[in-house]
């Protein structure tokens, strides 16, 4: 299994080229199925999860191919037909985001069978929205060995959805549902990420009326067809606020190439809180800290958008955890989202969670040691520990990375970061 070695105590310098968003990649290619005709996203970012849902969509029947373009990649998917309306368990237990292919294939055939994604490692992570809310649109929906059976033999109806918690994928199972639905469908308490937006002008483009975006209240008008598109995948803001904090981290200066300062505010400004200097530049923004100035401590509490992200709240720790002073860190949308701590604390990082809230006091030096994270996001709060450490850190579970960042080591070793990927 690759590991990621990193000799850490390097302020960052440089540019770097932000890729599309994993987030709303996956998502846009799951729409491809709403259509007899070709969807061509730009901007696809290369990662693992990208390729688990290609995978899972060339099941039900759709055909990709991909092509390099001058930002990114461009995938084509043309779904001529429902070969198969199975999820199967073991391509959805590697990746959760293929239950998003529920609603849109109950939509365009009126049935579908999806495995139930079970627990994860940031929290028990339940789909009852997503089958309320397919049941709301007049889905028969039955759990049966492990599996969602969802039917609609005479299509489903438009009707109004009020989510009594705000879920991003929720959100978008019922925008895709309801894009072929009969007559107008209200969801409200809708999640507002930018990458539900993306999700909802792709609809568009595809020929769905939709009004309210960007709004927790969303209208949509189905229609008995959709059409193919052309599309760009938007900016990913995880991965720029994860970059954003590398240059924080290290005392460095990066320009974050092609990135959206304004779906990232709440991030922006806490960072400017703990003394980060943000610039807008012409395509992106420049985050840097005076080499020698300490950052300060400030609190933050995740939310949903357009709170503070929890996808960065792992990366806010790590370099809260170099501040001076102490500051609090609350969790409200996962349950079990502080898997990182406890590798943060062998870096020397001082960390005590009570409930949702971790009280982190900065010490003057991380230091560097072998570390490993069970998701995502937690993992590369430890890259961000390592650049700043002192000495050598070794990621273990490079895999979880590779689900999300393209090109990790390379865009980091690009503005001088020492880091390499060990095989094997
Ligand atoms: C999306 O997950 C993202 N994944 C996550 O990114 C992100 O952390 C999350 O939104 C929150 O922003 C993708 O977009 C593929 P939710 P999702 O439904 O849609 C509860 C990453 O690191 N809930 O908004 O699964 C749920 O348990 C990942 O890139 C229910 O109770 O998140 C959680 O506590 C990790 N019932 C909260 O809502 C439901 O039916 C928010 O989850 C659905 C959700």
């Amino acid at each position: 299994m690759d590991r990621i070695r990193i000799r850490g105590g390097r302020p960052l310098d440089g540019t770097i080229a932000i890729s599309g968003a994993k987030n709303a990649a996956l998502p846009l290619m799951a729409a491809a199925l709403l259509t007899e005709e070709r969807l061509a996203l730009d901007n696809v970012p290369a990662l693992a999860d990208i390729e688990t849902m290609a995978v899972l969509l060339g099941q039900h029947g759709a055909e990709t191919t991909v092509a390099a373009d001058a930002g990114g990649r461009t995938m084509t998917l043309h779904a001529r037909t429902i070969r198969d309306i199975t999820a199967p368990y073991d391509l959805v237990r590697k990746m959760r985001a293929s239950i998003l292919v529920l609603g849109p294939l109950v939509a365009r055939v009126g049935e579908a069978r999806v495995s139930l994604p079970g627990g994860c490692a940031i929290g028990t992570r339940p789909v009852d929205l997503h089958l309320k809310g397919l049941a709301l649109l007049g889905a028969e929906i039955v759990l049966r060995e492990g599996y969602v059976e969802a039917r609609a033999p005479h299509g489903l109806k438009g009707a109004r959805v009020s989510f009594p918690m705000v879920s991003v994928g929720a959100t978008e199972n019922l925008l895709m549902a309801a894009a072929l639905a009969d007559g107008e469908t209200i969801l409200a308490n809708a999640a507002c990420e930018p990458e539900v937006s993306d999700l909802a002008h792709c609809l568009v483009a595809m020929g769905t009326a939709i009004e309210g975006i960007g709004t927790g209240t969303l209208r949509i008008t189905g229609r008995k067809h959709l059409r193919g598109a052309r599309y760009a995948v938007l900016p990913d803001r995880i991965e720029t606020g994860t970059y954003a904090m590398a240059a924080a981290i290290t005392g460095g200066d990066i320009v974050l190439a092609g990135a959206r300062l304004d779906d990232l505010t709440a991030v922006a400004d806490k960072l400017v809180e703990a003394g980060v200097a943000i610039e807008r530049t012409a395509d992106g923004f420049r985050a840097r800290r005076r080499r020698g100035a300490s950052l300060a401590a400030v609190d933050v509490t995740t939310e949903p958008y357009p709170g503070f992200p929890t996808d960065l709240q792992a990366q806010f720790m790590a370099l809260m955890a170099t501040a001076s002073g102490a500051s609090r860190i609350t969790e409200t949308i996962f349950e079990n989202r502080f898997m990182h701590v406890p590798e943060l604390a062998r870096m020397g990082a001082d960390v005590q969670v009570q409930g949702a809230t971790a009280f982190v006091r900065g010490v003057a030096r991380l230091k560097g040691a072998p570390v490993m994270a069970t998701d995502l996001r937690a993992s590369v709060s430890l890259v961000l520990a390592g650049l700043a450490a002192e000495g050598e850190t070794i990621v273990n579970r490079v895999y979880h990375l590779d689900r999300g960042y393209e090109r990790l080591e390379a865009k980091l070793a690009a503005c001088g970061a020492d880091i390499e990927r060990i095989g094997g």
